[in-house]
């Protein structure tokens, strides 16, 4: 109905323009007609005449009316002569027909003859009068007066205008019809593709493929940035609305999760036991992972599960290899996995993280796939399954498997276990479907993560990398609009949860030294005079972390600004990582020559621009080292999320200090204040330092204001949170399914 009275809208003023067209159309023609039937009226006219002359000579010399009687009975008997007259050269008629009007002088004739319409209305009736000289034999010159009926002209006209305005009623109609077809199949299309982006099919995938209608693309495209505001809006208000803390999560697992057992599984533990030549010592890893899953569990309690990697970890397990952690005030309980030294070399030094490592992150390291070491991570993924199913209090616990090592796990426990809820997190990004196509296991690393209820990543971008990934790999039924992929029967939830770290206790801030005391202490530590200005950088000593980068910007800024020279120093903390790769020792070795590099070139007695403490450090003495800095560098050249940078804004209560940001860290979605740079384009990279460097104190704190609220809001527990409530989610659609099957069967 709608539509019909849209088009009304548009064919009304057609049908006018067309009546329009006729109307005008009709008076064109009658002048058109007027002139052809003058034009021919003359014509036959002059040739009436001229054939009269010998006749109208010879009856004017002869003095014979009645013969000139008799031609004028003649002449007038064709239908449309309907009368005439000789005229003489004074204009007087010197004869007329009997139908010629006594009152009609020649000169009269003469007069409507010359007009461009000689028509008049003689008795009643609408003639045609004409006036042609003829020159008689005897040289004399006389005229002849026609008059022609041209009521036929008019019959004629009429029957004319009537076909040309029934054409066009026609046209009119035709077009109309057309007009009606065309705009319904066209709305409707339109209507369709406008539905079904309402209903968010083809949102998710990225522009311009394929699924949604060109026309419609600028729509669609609104829609995306409309839904991501509306998400970032929604995610915030509800962190707002109740700041997530470790109680939250404990409340959430208790009432969503009826309390059911947690296990995490990852490869990294989050407490190392090391000999060490003054005892065992208990060491934290440099690991993301672990730093935003170890409050986590320790706000669930339960059993982690990870690889038992330090030298004195055996001496500090019971019987059933656990130990509880953490050391002193214990929440829950690890369980340790001792791998043989070929076990390692395979499953992790090789097929994690020379294969899978170098081909998720564009880093332009090639990965290496071996055989051997996909047999070594096929054995290792299936013993850490076992343990999975040994630790399992129930038959519905809800596992976290964390990372890349672990690709092949959730298929394997879901195989043991099929009621258990396993949520897989990638830490890492998810590459194109191209370049993780040339793993030669491609199809059963997707296989092993499609066993996971939830299968979540840091970033909506990585998800659609991965659908896409299943897409082109597997027989897979992928539903964008829910985000899921279903693969042999069991749904698995595709989503983005950005992790994030524990935001500080106000008695932790308490027992931080001021930030003047920190920065007094670290410039004495590294034994730099009290005026120093300090850049920082914090990474595992790893190649996709923009190291060298950094490096070559800190040169650029020394050499494009030189009054840094001498004043400013970039303290990088590199803590040794994967050292056993051939590919990490000739970076760690590249890195250190550059450092060289540079401080010979800039280095003056007693000061060089770039220190490189390439030891573990931790946690507190990092923490000392953001507070006592201008700025924290962080370039990486692709990274799931980046922690580091978070850590950076939690300990700047002070709301001082710059942060520089790669835009290939999955972080700078989220912390838009941070000085956002390509680390690849090392000017930049320079300049953002200058900038730093010369920030008023103002916009400083304004920008860390901020980056402080995100972090807080944005913390680990909302992380764990959001998944956990998903998993809730999921278990209590299942448990609803099931009761209704069995309702069904009985
Ligand atoms: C990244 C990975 C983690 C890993 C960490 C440290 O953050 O995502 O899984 O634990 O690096 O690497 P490492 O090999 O020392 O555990």
């Amino acid at each position: 109905m709608k539509t019909l009275r849209l088009q009304l809208r548009f064919l009304l003023p057609l049908f006018i323009a067309i009546a329009g067209a006729a109307y005008l159309g009709s008076d064109l023609l009658d002048r058109l007609t007027m002139r052809w039937f003058t034009r021919d009226l003359n014509v036959r006219g002059a040739a009436i005449a001229s054939a009269l002359t010998d006749t109208v000579g010879d009856a004017l010399s002869e003095r014979r009316p009645a013969r000139l009687q008799a031609l004028f009975e003649r002449a007038t008997k064709d239908e449309r002569l309907v009368a005439m007259a000789v005229c003489g050269q004074d204009r007087n008629p010197l004869r007329r027909s009997p139908g010629f009007p006594a009152e009609l002088s020649c000169r009269e004739v003469e007069e409507i003859a010359r007009r461009e319409d000689p028509r008049t209305i003689v008795a009643g009736g609408p003639v045609h009068l004409g006036l042609h000289e003829i020159t008689l034999e005897n040289g004399q010159r006389v005229s002849v007066a026609l008059m022609h009926d041209v009521s036929f002209a008019d019959v004629r006209t009429q029957t004319t205008r009537r076909y040309l305005l029934a054409f066009m009623a026609a046209l009119g109609l035709l077009v109309a019809l057309i007009t009606m077809v065309v705009a319904q199949l066209s709305w409707r299309g339109w209507m369709k593709g406008a539905r079904s982006l309402l209903r968010g099919e083809g949102l998710l995938l990225p522009p311009g493929d394929g699924n949604t209608a060109p026309e419609l693309e600028p729509l669609a495209q609104d829609l995306r940035e409309r839904l991501r505001d509306l998400e970032d809006e929604f995610r915030r208000a509800q962190g707002m609305e109740t700041s997530w803390s470790p109680e939250r999560l404990r409340h959430l697992l208790q009432t969503q999760l009826r309390g059911d057992q947690v296990i995490v599984v990852s490869n990294r533990e989050p407490y190392i036991h090391d000999r060490t030549p003054t005892g065992i010592t208990v060491r934290r890893p440099a690991s993301g992972l672990v730093t935003a899953v170890e409050p986590v569990m320790r706000a669930c309690s339960g059993t982690w599960i990870a690889h038992g990697g330090g030298t004195a970890d055996r001496e500090n397990v019971d019987a059933q290899d656990r130990v509880a952690v953490p050391p002193g005030h214990p929440d829950y309980q690890l369980r340790r996995i001792w791998l043989t030294e070929e076990e390692e070399r395979g499953y992790y030094y090789g097929f994690a993280n020379e294969g899978l490592w170098p081909l998720c992150h564009v880093a332009h390291v090639r990965p290496v796939f071996r055989e051997s070491d996909w047999l070594q991570y096929q054995a290792v993924n299936q013993r850490f399954a076992d343990a999975v199913v040994q630790e399992a209090r129930g038959e519905d616990p809800v596992v976290l498997v964390q990372d890349y090592h672990f690709a092949l796990l959730p298929a394997m426990i879901r195989a043991r276990l099929p009621r258990a809820t396993i949520l897989t997190f990638w830490h890492i990004p998810w590459p194109n479907p191209e370049s993780f196509s040339i793993c030669p296991w491609r199809r059963e690393i997707l296989q092993g993560m499609l066993g996971s209820t939830i299968l979540g990543f840091h970033t909506r971008f990585h998800c659609k990398n991965f659908m896409e990934t299943v897409d082109r790999l597997l027989e897979a039924r992928i539903e964008p609009e829910h985000a899921t992929i279903t693969y042999g029967g069991a749904e698995s939830l595709i989503e983005s949860y950005p992790i994030s770290i524990e935001w500080p206790t106000p008695q932790t801030v308490a027992s931080w030294a001021p930030v003047p005391q920190c920065r007094e202490a670290v410039l004495q530590r590294l034994q730099l005079p009290p005026q120093t200005r300090l850049g920082v950088g914090v990474d595992r000593f790893d190649y996709t972390k923009g190291i060298l980068e950094r490096f070559h910007a800190v040169e650029r800024l020394l050499e494009k600004y030189p009054e840094w020279r001498g004043r400013f120093v970039f303290v990088q903390v590199a803590a040794p990582t994967r050292s056993d790769l051939e590919e990490y020792q000739s970076f760690q070795d590249r890195i250190q020559r550059v450092t060289q590099r540079i401080n010979r070139r800039f280095g003056q007695p007693g000061y060089e621009p770039v220190m490189l403490l390439a030891t573990h450090h931790e946690h507190e003495a990092v923490n000392e080292l953001f507070r006592a800095s201008d700025f924290c560098a962080v370039t990486s050249l692709h990274d799931g999320m980046n922690l580091v940078c978070k850590e950076f804004v939690a300990a700047r209560d002070d709301e001082r200090g710059v942060l520089i940001l790669s835009r290939f860290a999955g972080a700078a979605r989220e912390l838009r204040e941070a000085l956002i740079v390509n680390p690849y384009h090392v000017e930049e990279t320079a300049d953002a330092m200058h900038r730093a460097l010369l920030m008023p104190e103002p916009e400083q704190r304004e920008r860390m204001a901020s980056l402080r609220t995100t972090v807080q809001e944005h913390n680990v527990y909302r992380w764990a949170g959001l998944m956990l409530a998903d998993a809730g989610r999921l278990r209590l659609r299942d448990r609803i399914q099931a009761r209704v099957q069995r309702h069904g069967e009985a």
